[in-house]
């Protein structure tokens, strides 16, 4: 099975689709959930990241590569990449890593969608901090069965520091100046689809398995 690296702008749905696809057998690698639970631990890389997370900047690319480090290279299963690489230099990192662990077997998922319809879907997210799930208030099909409660394990649902409209802002204009030169970089290896982020979730899920098989 081949692994999945998503580049999208926030909130184009790379959680989702991870969570969607998550059953085949993959392992998910989040970047930003990873950031988030050091933040939830008061650790010392969450000290350092908090205040930036907040702000919709980017945190180093030494802190996020060995976060990275440490899971691909403890990996027995194909993975599923959400957030990284987010820099020419962090795809870089990744690509030395992959060839010094001869893994070649995985395709790059880009989730279009313009700052619009991100911004809708990040200002109207519900979180759950205890599962993980998502939801959404501004969408019918994502509203959780009951008010602010999680569907999947009852915590109380939350929005997330950085969605909200400053924040967002930053985190598009970032995607632009620092994560869409990377496009080039996996189309040049024949590994980058685009595939169109505005449509109904499940659609895009598959899509997204047609481009796997
Ligand atoms: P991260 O957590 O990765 O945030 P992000 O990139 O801004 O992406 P999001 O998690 O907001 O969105 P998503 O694409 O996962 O969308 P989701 O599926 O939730 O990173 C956070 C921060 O950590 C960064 O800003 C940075 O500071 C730091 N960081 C992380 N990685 C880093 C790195 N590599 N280098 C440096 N810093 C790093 O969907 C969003 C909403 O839309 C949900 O409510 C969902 O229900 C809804 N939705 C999803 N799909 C659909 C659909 N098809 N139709 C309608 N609604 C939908
Ligand atoms: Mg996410």
């Amino acid at each position: 099975m081949k692994s999945v690296i998503f580049i999208a702008p926030p909130a184009a749905g790379k959680g989702t689709q991870s969570s969607n696809l998550v059953d085949l057998g993959y392992t998910h690698i989040s970047t930003g959930d990873m950031l988030r639970e050091e933040i939830a631990k008061e650790s010392e890389i969450g000290l350092v990241v908090k205040d930036i997370i907040f702000k919709g900047m980017l945190v180093s690319d030494e802190i996020v590569f060995e976060l990275i480090n440490n899971k691909l290279s403890n990996l027995d299963k194909p993975f599923i990449l959400d957030g990284f690489p987010r820099t020419i230099k962090q795809a870089e990192l990744l690509d030395n890593l992959l060839n010094k662990l001869d893994i070649n077997n995985y395709e790059v998922i880009y989730l279009d969608i313009n700052s619009e319809d991100a911004m809708k879907r990040a200002l109207g997210r519900l979180t759950c901090n205890k599962c993980g799930a998502s939801f959404n208030k501004y969408y019918e099909a994502l509203q959780p069965i009951q008010e602010g409660i999680c569907d999947n394990c009852g915590n109380t649902l939350v929005t997330r520091t950085d969605d909200n409209e400053e924040s967002f802002k930053v985190r598009f204009n970032t995607f632009i100046e620092n994560t869409e030169p990377i496009i080039e970089f996996y189309k040049s290896k024949n590994k980058l689809h685009n595939v169109d982020a505005t449509m109904d979730s499940f659609d895009i899920t598959n899509k997204i398995k047609d481009i796997l098989k």
